[in-house]
C-alpha cells in the first residue's frame, strides 16, 4: 500500500540482509542427480533478514485499491494475484493477451490503440471531485486493427536476484560458443532505475520475461506495477526525477495524461505515487526507488532458487538431456555470482538468450519496428522449478512436459526443431528418463 510504507527506501541490494549460502544445487552438472535442497519453494535466500523479507513479501501480496492509484485499467490488484503457483512469487494461471500487427515485415505493437498488452479490467465509474462522474472504460479485446494475437502466462520470480547478477559477458560467451544452428541472441535494455550496481542509462543484457525485456528486477517491478496494476510511479536518480513509469495506460487510447471529457485518469491524474514530489523533487542529489517498487525488488531479489528434487532416473535423464541437445539452450552451466559479499552458485537451465523458435515463437515484437525474425525469438525458459508449474510454454498451451518438448518443432526456422526431433526419435525408456529428470528440477 503506497504512501504508508516507509521502511525500505534504501537500495534493496544494499539492504541490511546478510546473504548466506544457498543450500542448493550440485557444484557441476555431474552431481545434480543427488543434491536435494533443504529450502522450500518461496523461501528467502539463507541469511536474508526474515522480518524485512516478510514485509516485502506482504507488499508483493498487497491488494491495491483505487485510492492507492489502481487503474484506470489494470489486470490484477496485487503482484501475487498472478504470481502465486506453488508459493508467493510463483508462476500463474493468468494468461495475458498481447497484440500487434506485422506489415511488410515490420512489427507494430499498436500502442496508440491499447496494444500490445491488453488490460482486462477498468475501475469503472469514479468521482474524483463532487459532481464529476467519470468512467475508466476497458481495453477492447482485441485491440482495434490487431492481426497477431498471443497469450502469455505468468512466469515465476524465484531466484531472480541471482539471475540479475549474471554478468553480460557470461551470457554473451555462451552465445559465442553455441553452434550457429541454435545460437541465441542477447537482447539489451537500458537500465531505467538506478538501484545498487545498476545505473540508469547503462545498456545491459535483458534477461527477464518470456522475450527477455528487462535487465533488472527493479525495472521489471516498476513496469509491472504500471502495466499490470495501473499504478504509476516516479523515482529519483542523482537528484533528477525519473518518470519512465509515470504515464497511465488508458483504454484503447493514446498513452497521454490528457483529461477525457473533464475526467482525470484516476484519483491522481498523471502520477499516482509521485515519489519525487514527496521527496522535494529529488532534492539533494537523491537516488532512491519508490517504496513499493523497492519492496517488490527486495522480495524478488532475496527469493531463493527453486529447490531441487530427487532425480528418479538416477542420472540417465541428464545424459539424455545432453544427448538430445536440450543443454544447447537450457545450459547446464552452474552460474556463480557474488551477492552481498558472498558467493552463490545456481543452475537455472537457461542461457537467458532469445532463440528463433520458428512457429513456436509468438510473433510479438519487443519494440515497434522489430523484424519478423525478431518476433519469433523467445527467451530460453529457465527449467529450474518446472516441476512446480502448471501451464507450460509462453501461452500455457499444455501442462504435459512431453508435449511442450514436441512443440519445439518450429519448422525450418525453429532452432528447437532438432531437439524436438531427437526427443521424438528416442525410445520410450529414454523419454521417460528425460521426463523424470525434468521432474526433479
Ligand atoms: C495480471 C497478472 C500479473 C500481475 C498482477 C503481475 N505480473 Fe509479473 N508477470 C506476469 C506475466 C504474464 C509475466 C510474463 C510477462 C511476459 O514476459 O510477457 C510476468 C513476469 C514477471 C517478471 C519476470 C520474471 C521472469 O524472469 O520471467 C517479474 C520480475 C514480474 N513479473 C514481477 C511482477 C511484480 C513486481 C508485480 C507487481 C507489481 C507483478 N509482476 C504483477 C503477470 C503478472
Ligand atoms: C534452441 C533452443 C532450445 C532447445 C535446443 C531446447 N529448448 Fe526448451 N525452450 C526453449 C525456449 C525458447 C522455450 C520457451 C518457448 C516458448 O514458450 O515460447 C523453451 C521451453 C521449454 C519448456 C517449457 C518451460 C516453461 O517454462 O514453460 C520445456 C519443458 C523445455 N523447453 C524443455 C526442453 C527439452 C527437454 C529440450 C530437449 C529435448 C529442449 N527444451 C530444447 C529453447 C530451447
Amino acid at each position: 500500500m503506497k504512501r504508508h510504507i516507509r521502511w525500505l527506501i534504501f537500495s534493496s541490494l544494499g539492504a541490511a540482509a546478510a546473504i548466506g549460502g544457498f543450500g542448493c544445487l550440485g557444484s557441476e552438472s555431474d552431481d545434480t542427480t543427488t543434491t536435494v535442497s533443504e529450502l522450500s519453494l518461496g523461501d528467502a535466500l539463507p541469511g536474508t533478514n526474515a522480518a524485512t523479507f516478510a514485509a516485502a513479501k506482504a507488499n508483493f501480496g498487497e491488494t491495491e485499491t483505487q485510492a492507492d492509484g489502481l487503474g484506470p485499467i489494470f489486470n490484477e490488484r496485487s503482484c501475487s494475484a498472478c504470481h502465486s503457483v506453488g508459493a508467493t512469487g510463483g508462476a500463474g494461471q493468468n494468461i495475458e493477451r498481447r497484440y500487434g500487427t506485422l506489415t511488410n515485415g515490420v512489427f507494430n505493437g499498436l500502442g496508440a490503440t491499447g496494444g500490445s498488452l491488453r488490460q482486462l479490467f477498468g475501475i469503472g465509474g469514479f468521482t474524483p471531485s463532487p459532481g464529476l462522474n467519470c468512467q475508466s472504460g476497458v481495453d477492447a479485446n482485441p485491440a482495434p486493427g490487431a492481426t497477431i494475437f498471443a497469450g502469455r502466462v505468468t512466469t515465476p520470480v524465484f531466484g531472480a536476484g541471482l539471475v540479475e547478477l549474471i554478468p553480460d559477458a557470461t551470457i554473451q560467451a555462451i552465445a559465442a560458443a553455441q553452434p550457429a544452428a541454435i545460437r541465441g541472441v542477447a537482447n539489451f535494455d537500458t537500465i531505467h532505475l538506478t538501484d545498487g550496481p545498476f545505473v540508469r542509462g547503462q545498456s545491459r543484457v535483458a534477461r527477464f520475461g518470456w522475450k527477455a525485456v528487462h535487465a533488472s528486477v527493479t525495472d521489471f517491478a516498476a513496469d509491472a506495477y504500471l502495466n499490470e496494476m495501473g499504478i504509476t510511479t516516479t523515482s529519483c536518480v542523482g537528484g533528477s526525477v525519473v518518470s519512465d513509469f509515470a504515464t497511465e495506460n488508458r483504454a484503447n487510447r493514446a498513452a497521454t495524461n490528457a483529461v477525457i471529457n473533464g475526467c482525470p485518469d484516476d484519483d491522481v491524474p498523471g502520477v499516482d505515487d509521485d515519489f519525487a514530489a514527496e521527496n522535494n523533487n529529488c532534492r539533494g542529489g537523491l537516488t532512491a526507488v519508490q517504496d513499493d517498487v523497492s519492496n517488490f525488488a527486495f522480495f524478488m531479489r532475496n527469493s531463493a532458487a527453486p529447490p531441487r528434487g530427487i532425480d528418479n532416473s538416477n542420472g540417465r535423464g541428464l545424459t539424455e538431456f545432453n544427448r538430445e541437445g536440450c543443454a544447447g539452450c537450457h545450459v547446464t552451466t552452474t552460474f556463480t555470482v557474488n551477492i552481498n559479499g558472498r558467493s552463490a552458485s545456481f543452475q537455472p537451465f537457461s542461457d537467458f538468450l532469445t532463440h528463433d523458435m520458428g512457429t513456436l515463437g509468438d510473433m510479438i515484437g519487443v519494440n515497434d519496428g522489430d523484424s519478423v525474425t525478431a518476433t519469433r525469438r523467445m527467451r530460453t525458459a529457465p527449467l529450474w522449478g518446472v516441476r512446480f508449474r502448471n501451464g507450460l510454454l509462453h501461452d500455457a498451451r499444455t501442462s504435459d512436459k512431453g508435449a511442450a518438448i514436441q512443440a519445439h518443432a518450429g519448422g525450418t526456422n525453429g532452432q528447437g526443431s532438432a531437439a524436438a526431433a531427437a526427443f521424438n526419435a528416442a525410445t520410450s525408456a529414454q523419454r521417460s528418463d528425460l521426463l523424470l529428470f525434468l521432474s526433479s528440477l
